[in-house]
């Protein structure tokens, strides 16, 4: 299966597609979590990506056409992949098309996770990350058991930087003038597919499931 997973800030692409990889075992490419994990790790890439992502602007393309041919070129063909979070600008998407025709994989689908802005807002603002694991929680839809602490490793619970509201609010635009391009280029292949992304985590990966080749 090499799949793209889409949508706007919040529309539940992280959360869907680590159901996905749970459930089938394909890897699971997400570019803001190798991009975050940079910044953890102090890298140049790090350093150089965490000035646009607290603003909640696009890193250059040229950075990330560059991590994700780097993370595609060290899977195993056979298992496929689910990114999610690229391609976000239609020269991302063109690249990713040459990529995989030069290693003989097209895309089998792209999946277009459709959630109403002011629920994706709700969800992004009251998102919280373990600081030590990455554990994904939300205060309101899927607290932790104990208030700020991590249920798998106890490790503290933060806010993402980029989940203030004027970010939020800044990268919804950008998804606009950015991303929403890239929908018209996959619809134009015929690979795009629309999931109703509201309902519980579980209403979506139902809808999700059932619409994978
Ligand atoms: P990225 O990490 O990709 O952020 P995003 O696309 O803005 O998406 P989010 O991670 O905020 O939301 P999501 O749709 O994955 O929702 P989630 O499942 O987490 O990118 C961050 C930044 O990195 C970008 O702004 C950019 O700077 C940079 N970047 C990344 N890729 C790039 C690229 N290709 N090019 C250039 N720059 C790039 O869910 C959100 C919350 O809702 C969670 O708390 C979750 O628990 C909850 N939730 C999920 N589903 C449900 C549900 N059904 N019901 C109730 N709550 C739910």
């Amino acid at each position: 299966m090499r799949l793209l997973i889409m949508g706007t800030p919040g529309a539940g692409k992280g959360t869907q597609a680590a159901l996905v990889a749970a459930r089938f075992g394909t890897p699971h490419i997400s570019t803001g979590e190798m991009l975050r994990d940079a910044i953890r790790n102090g890298s140049r890439l790090g350093r150089e990506a965490e000035r646009y992502m607290a603003q909640g602007l696009l890193v250059p393309d040229e950075v990330v056409i560059g991590i994700v041919e780097e993370q595609l070129s060290g899977q195993d063909p056979a298992r496929g992949f689910l990114l999610d979070g690229f391609p976000r600008t239609l020269a991302q998407a063109r690249a990713l098309d040459a990529m995989l025709a030069r290693r003989g994989e097209p895309l089998c689908g792209v999946l277009l996770i459709s959630v109403p802005r002011d629920e994706a807002i709700r969800r992004l603002a009251g998102r919280r990350v373990c600081e030590a694991c990455g554990t994904m929680f939300h205060v309101d839809f899927e607290p932790p058991s104990r208030p700020g602490h991590c249920d798998r490793c106890g490790g503290p619970l933060v806010q993402r930087v980029d989940d203030q509201e004027e970010t939020i609010a800044h990268r919804f635009e950008v998804y606009t003038r950015e991303t929403a391009p890239v929908l018209a280029h996959y619809q134009g292949a015929g690979l795009l597919r629309e999931i109703d992304g509201t309902g519980s985590r579980e209403d979506v990966f139902r809808r999700v499931a059932a619409s994978l080749p």
